[in-house]
């Protein structure tokens, strides 16, 4: 046919539905070709050189940063946009107050006008991916048809993508289909833009189709489909349905002394610490303490007999490839295996340029370069850092492969994944919660999640630094109500409990209480290493600690402080709990399960009053 790209399927693919998937979207989208990426280094190499000359990237210079790229991005497009982010149930309930929702039908048209030709003059390329180990049974498939070319790369990096994934699709395997675009079409002779994007956006999820249409950004979430839109909004209601979690948690390894090792998933919203506690490097004083990263992003979880112990347990798998981490604040002190995961083969976004075509980002060292191009293409010196203009985005992030990590976890792509020993939550609040709790039992622990807070960073619209309720950390990312997620946590619980599982136990962390002077008290960063390593004593029943209101939490003595000097009076201004804050902050609680009514499960409207009567008294 005439003005339809020919379809090139690769002889290897024999799945006739993705096939005509692909030709349907093609002739909606209407671009100028079709590429199918098989996944080699060779193509990765093509496509990077090919965005070298489009402009998106440049080459940085490869005695300081081996085969790795800056990308600069459009400036009205540096982060997920919540606000334009929507769950397309059939029922509005199910999609819950905290999502934006509209009735699938009514979104299928508005997106219609929105998708034809919107590939006119670009190459769409067919991106499949594997969420979790290649043939993994709790591996889930998907397939990108993006027109964007930096979507394709930092897919390779992320996800496993490439030809592989066809042997596992066969002719009638399951996937999720995924279609993203730029949102920019090109006239005849039209001339692109380095970063094309569209000032109209919609990321859209159809959880009961299990799919997903993404429209106008090239950025992080927005656009690379595997992440937050496959493996958390919608594996997050394949988890309710099939009985296990997809959770905005980390995955660490971290091994005692004696050589006993143990696996802790820790949920913090974006931009809150979990990149950097996945590598966590132990402080002066854990000489012989180990952590390794198995993911740092997501979780997928899922009950299993454990086969040595005959107990059932939760094992946990990080369904990533690769990190998609932010560099702002990453320097050789607070992360020195960050750092050194980023000396070759990354993909930075709107990080500075150096003279001499290395990256630069704020905190990467104490004293900036004396010259820089911004992450916007400016020339950018000290003097402006002074008057406040900085000179990488704070969303500015890099791409790279999780096997760069030098303390990546051996398990790490174990398909069958790793017990879970301990979950733990924490928001990013100046005041008012304590630097660590252990909750009493699984109800009050999902209690404690589910009305964690955290001052917003960079995707979420309007005010920074403002708190908002982030239950789980999970507030951008569930893809059904939230009040049926909480009841799906609860019954997980009940039902393992009722099996006579080892349950994880639930901690609750602050890292960011400040002082009068808005310094943060808490060291942080490898610091909390002592907080972890009290965790897991009090998991083998060993650390004593006492009970407040909450939980359990350790005094000054519970802690092991050897190599660091943090005196009673600053554990205290970290850990003391005012009451009157906390009664406000009960307030707060109120104001979520009022917004949450509808579904909220009755076992947090009651821990909620015993934990009033408690404060009270
Ligand atoms: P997403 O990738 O957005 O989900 O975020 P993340 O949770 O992985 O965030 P990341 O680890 O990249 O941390 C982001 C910011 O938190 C950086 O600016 C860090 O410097 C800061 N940070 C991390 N850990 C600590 C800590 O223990 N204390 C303090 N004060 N800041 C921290
Ligand atoms: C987050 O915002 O939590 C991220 C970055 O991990 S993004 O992939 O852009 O969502
Ligand atoms: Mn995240």
């Amino acid at each position: 046919m005439k003005g339809v790209a020919t379809l090139n399927v690769p002889s290897y693919v024999k799945h006739q539905k993705l096939i005509d998937w692909v030709a349907e979207v093609a002739a909606l989208t209407q671009p100028d070709q079709i590429y199918w990426c098989d996944g080699s280094e060779e193509e990765y190499d093509r496509l990077c050189a090919g965005m070298v000359a489009a402009g998106t990237l440049k080459k940085l210079n490869p005695a300081k940063r081996k085969n790795s790229y800056l990308a600069c991005s459009d400036p009205s497009d540096v982060a997920r946009v919540e606000d334009r982010t929507y769950i397309c149930s059939k029922n509005k309930e199910d999609a819950g107050p905290t999502n934006n929702w509209m009735d699938p039908a009514e979104m299928r048209k508005t997106l219609q006008p929105l998708f034809t030709g919107c590939m006119k003059g670009r190459t769409m390329y067919v991106v499949p991916f594997s969420m979790g180990p290649l043939g993994s049974p709790i591996a889930h498939i998907g397939v990108e048809l993006s027109d964007s070319p930096y979507v394709a790369i930092n897919m390779r990096i992320m996800t496993r993508m490439g030809k592989g994934v066809f042997d596992v699709l066969g002719a009638n395997g399951d996937f999720v289909p995924c279609v993203h675009t730029v949102g920019k079409p090109l006239q005849a002779g039209e001339k692109d833009v380095a970063w094309p994007c569209n000032s109209t956006k919609y990321i859209v999820h159809y959880p009961e189709t299990r799919e997903i249409w993404s429209f106008g950004s090239g950025y992080g979430g927005n656009a690379l489909l595997g992440k937050k839109c496959f493996a958390l909004r919608i594996a997050s209601t394949m988890g309710r349905d099939q009985n296990w979690l997809a959770e905005h948690m980390l995955i660490l390894g971290v091994t005692s002394p004696e050589g006993k090792k143990y696996h802790v998933a820790a949920a913090f919203p974006s931009a809150c610490g979990k990149t950097n506690f996945a590598m966590l490097i132990p402080p002066q004083g854990f000489q012989g303490w180990k952590v390794t990263t198995i993911g740092d992003d997501i979780a997928w979880i899922k009950p299993r007999k454990d086969p040595v112990t005959g107990q059932t347990r939760l094992f946990a798998i990080n369904p990533e490839a690769g990190y998609f981490g932010v560099a702002p604040g990453t320097n050789t002190l607070t992360n020195a295996n960050c750092m050194s995961s980023l000396n070759e083969n990354v993909i930075f976004t709107n990080v500075a340029l150096t003279d001499d075509g290395d990256v630069w980002w704020e905190g990467m060292t104490e004293k900036a370069p004396d010259h820089l191009i911004d992450w916007q293409g400016k020339d950018w010196t000290p003097a402006d850092g002074a008057a406040g203009r900085k000179a990488s985005h704070p969303n500015a992030r890099f791409t790279v492969a999780a096997t760069n990590n030098p303390v990546i976890d051996p398990e790490w792509n174990n398909p069958d994944g790793v017990a879970i020993d301990a979950f733990i939550f924490g928001g990013r609040r100046s005041t008012t919660v304590p630097l660590v709790t252990e909750a009493r039992n699984w109800v009050e622990g999902v209690y404690m999640a589910s009305t964690m807070g955290s001052e917003t960073t960079a995707a979420a619209a309007g005010q920074q630094g403002v708190v908002r309720r982030d239950p789980f950390a999970m507030l951008p990312f569930a893809g059904y109500n939230m009040s049926d997620y909480f009841q799906h946590w609860l019954n997980m619980g009940k039902k393992l409990e009722a099996e006579g599982a080892k349950l994880p136990s639930i901690y609750c962390v602050n890292w960011f209480r400040k002082d009068e002077n808005g310094k943060f008290v808490w060291p942080g960063y490898g610091e909390n290493m002592r907080v972890l390593a009290w965790m897991l004593e009090r998991i083998e029943g060993k650390a004593s600690g006492q009970e407040n209101i909450f939980g359990t939490t350790p005094t000054h003595k519970d802690i092991n402080w050897s190599g660091l000097n943090f005196s009673e009076a600053q554990f205290n201004q970290v850990t003391s709990i005012d009451k009157a804050a906390w009664q406000e902050e009960m307030k707060l609680h109120d104001q979520l399960f009022d917004q949450l009514s509808y579904h909220l499960p009755k076992e947090l409207v009651e821990t909620k009053k015993s934990l009033e009567a408690r404060l009270a008294n």
